[in-house]
């Protein structure tokens, strides 16, 4: 039997691409969205999620999806409440949305008002809320970590239950793939909860150089991220989860990911061995 055909949005990025991965792995035929200009019809179609445009050609003959709003934007709700519309006037099987771990602290974040959405719009769905992502700190902090031996960040010394964004992505494609958990919400989180002391030692450790974690204002990051092209809202909507985590709202951690997978998720040891050339 033919199986569905499944759009990914932000294909190229962190979570998006290992689901593309573990889609094609799995026999799904994948189509994935991109913002970049496209010559060919193929697997890659053009979307603007901050437009709209190429929403509705991308979910023509369409089975299932999975939705994100891209980092960056910060009213996620504008990203991806056309996205819902669209998946209802399509009549999708399913919609998988990832939004972030405390999106549903108040009814009027722009992420929990797109939750809503989904859940009111009579589609299949499962919402995914991950944790604060490993992967951050071989991408976003990995220059201040290689150039300055430090992870510099208002993070206090809070525990944070990260979550590698691979196990992110095992979640998604077995929910896309399977309706037997429809229609819930999963927060998910690692296996552990450390703090950035933590992880800095444990890059130490694998890349035998001496990094370590130094608490900075918050306003020094927002002016930093503003000055390195991070749009103002977005920088803002940063500092303000980075008060959350600074709290302590980031340091529980459940058993969701082997709910879903059957396997526990990948802890921080495994993570830094396998990401250390980031870092040298
Ligand atoms: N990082 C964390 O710790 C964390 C924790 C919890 C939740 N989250 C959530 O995770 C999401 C980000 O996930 P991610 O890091 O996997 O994604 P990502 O890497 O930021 O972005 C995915 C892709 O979206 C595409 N994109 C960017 N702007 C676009 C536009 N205007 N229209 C269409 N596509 C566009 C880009 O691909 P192209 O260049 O090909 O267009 C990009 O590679 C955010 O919603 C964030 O709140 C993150």
């Amino acid at each position: 039997m033919a199986k569905d055909l499944i759009l990914a949005v932000g294909a190229s990025g962190t979570v998006g691409s290992a689901v593309v991965q573990s889609l094609k792995n799995e026999g799904y035929q994948v189509r994935s969205t991109t913002s970049k200009p496209v010559k060919h019809v193929g697997e890659y179609v053009h979307v603007n999620l901050a437009t709209g445009e190429g929403t509705s050609e991308a979910l023509k003959g369409v089975e299932r999806a999975f939705f994100l709003s891209p980092a960056g934007y910060a009213d996620h709700y504008a990203i991806l409440s056309p996205l819902i519309q669209e998946a209802k006037r399509s009549g999708l099987k399913k919609v998988v949305l990832m939004t972030a771990l405390g999106a549903n602290a108040s009814e009027s974040t722009p992420f929990r008002r797109a939750e809503v959405e989904l859940e009111k719009s009579g589609l299949t769905y499962n919402i995914v809320r991950p944790n604060w992502f490993y992967q951050n700190f071989n991408t976003f902090w990995a220059q201040g970590i290689r150039e300055q031996g430090k992870i510099l960040l208002p993070a206090g010394n809070a525990k944070v239950g990260f979550i590698d964004a691979r196990d992110i992505a095992a979640v998604m494609a077995k929910l896309l793939t399977t309706d037997d958990q429809s229609n819930r919400a999963f927060d998910i989180t690692g296996p552990e909860s450390v703090d950035h002391a933590d992880v800095a030692h444990a890059i130490s450790k694998v890349t035998g150089k001496k990094i370590s974690y130094q608490e900075i204002k918050p306003e020094v990051l927002k002016s930093g991220l503003i000055s390195g092209g991070v749009p103002k809202d977005y920088a803002e909507f940063l500092i303000l989860i980075l008060g959350y985590l600074r709290e302590g709202y980031n340091a529980a951690i459940n058993s969701n990911v082997k709910l879903v997978l059957g396997r526990e998720p990948t802890g921080l040891t495994k993570y830094v061995n396998e990401y250390k050339n980031a870092w040298l």
